[in-house]
């Protein structure tokens, strides 16, 4: 039996990670606390769980490092930092990680892939080793890594990965993911440490920083700005909602087998060229105008070099041995989505001030 008394998310600030601690202490069979550790880098941002911060017990306050309840704390930390991590295993009693810390985007990982090696292979390492230290032969523990489907490489027309596919990663970040995948397999190879690891597709919902496709897609025809799309917009993605990632993770989480993989998607491919007709059709019809007035805006630009072409994920795996499902339909999952930026622009504002915008206007104008 799993402890699940103390867990540590890393990258809780983020978007998933800020999803899943909301999720994870919604859940009535969870009783245990949370220790959301994140650096808040450009991407985090302690708006993304304002609501655990104004609860019965928070603070209250918008961006303030010092939130916490009796069943929630946030650390201001950098995965960077062994000493640290190793310091926040002792004081809290860590039994359980779910580690989503990592730079994240791929293509700031061509333009600056520094970041992606020191963070996403460095600071698993650090993880990894405080763990071992800390749990020595506990078998009522568990780190468990949550990765990428990009680490199995680029498909053609045809096929999906799955649990077997041998890894081929292309880009910088899928490099760092694969290489962090492969170290968390050998601490429980090497060492006994009790793990799981799961591979998800992409990722779409409320909290999802604007430089990702769907986020960027939905603010810049709201606001009128030009779509860019990579290419000929004939790249595939399978889409699953930040949720139904939060679901598979908790399944994983009580009756994942120690050392198993699981791969996790949406069974839902869309050509990004059609994606992005599909959310223009939708503000469209959100703002009572035709959809002409936002498929104009759409504009083909410079490729991503060595752009993967196609992802598809077979999760027959996690279906079948945990009984995990998607319960969220594409299109209202899209339509919740808008809402979402719709509603929020205090949020876009805040998140799109500082490093963002300066990122983006030293890197996309020159696209
Ligand atoms: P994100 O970029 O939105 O969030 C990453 C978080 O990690 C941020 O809060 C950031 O502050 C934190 N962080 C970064 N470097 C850190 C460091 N050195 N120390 C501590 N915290 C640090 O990313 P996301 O989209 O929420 O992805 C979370 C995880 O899920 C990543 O590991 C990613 O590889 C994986 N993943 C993402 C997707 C997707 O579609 N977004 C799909 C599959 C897997
Ligand atoms: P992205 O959200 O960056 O995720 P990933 O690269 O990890 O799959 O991109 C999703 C797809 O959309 C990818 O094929 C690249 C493409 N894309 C565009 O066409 N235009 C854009 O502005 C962005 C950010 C992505």
């Amino acid at each position: 039996m799993r402890a699940l008394n103390n867990v540590l998310v890393t990258g809780g600030a983020g978007f998933i990670g800020a999803n899943f601690i909301r999720y994870l202490l919604e859940q009535s069979e969870f009783r245990g606390r949370v220790v959301n550790l994140d650096a808040l880098t450009y991407a985090g941002n302690l708006d993304n769980l304002h609501e655990i911060a104004e609860g019965p017990h928070g603070s209250g306050s918008y961006n303030s490092v010092a939130v916490s309840t009796p069943r929630y704390v946030f650390e201001h930390a950098d995965i960077r930092e062994f000493d640290t991590v190793a310091d926040l295993f002792a004081r809290y009693e860590i039994d359980t990680v779910v580690h989503f810390a990592a730079e994240s985007h791929v293509d700031r990982s061509i333009v600056g892939p520094r970041a992606f090696i020191e963070t996403n292979i460095g600071g698993t390492f650090n993880l990894l080793e405080a763990a071992r230290s800390a749990w020595g032969n506990r078998d009522d523990v568990l780190f468990h890594h949550v990765s990428t489907d990009e680490v199995f490489g680029s498909l053609g027309a045809e096929g999906a990965f799955h649990e077997h596919t041998p890894y081929d990663p292309k880009s910088p970040y899928s490099a760092s993911k694969a290489s962090s995948d492969h170290l968390v397999r050998a601490h429980g190879h090497t060492f006994g440490l009790p793990f799981t690891i799961s591979n998800c597709s992409n990722n779409y919902g409320p909290y999802q920083f604007p430089e990702k496709m769907v986020p960027l897609m939905i603010l810049n025809a709201l606001e009128g700005k030009p779509l860019p799309v990579y290419g000929d917009g004939s790249n595939v993605r399978d889409w699953l909602y930040v949720e139904d990632h939060s679901s598979a993770i908790w399944s994983i989480m009580r009756r994942g087998r120690n050392g198993e993989t699981y791969l996790v998607g949406g069974e839902n491919e869309w050509e990004n060229l059609t994606l992005v007709h599909a959310i223009c059709e939708k503000v469209a019809a959100v703002r009572g105008e035709p959809t002409e007035r936002y498929t104009d805006l759409i504009r083909f630009v410079k490729d991503r070099p060595g752009h993967d072409h196609r992802y598809a994920v077979n999760c027959n795996k996690i279906k079948h041995d945990l009984g995990w499902r998607q319960a969220h339909e594409f299109s209202s999952g899209l339509d919740a989505t808008i809402a979402w930026y719709l509603n929020n622009t205090t949020w876009v504002e805040r998140v799109r001030s500082g490093a963002y915008k300066d990122w983006i206007e030293a890197n996309y104008a020159a696209r």
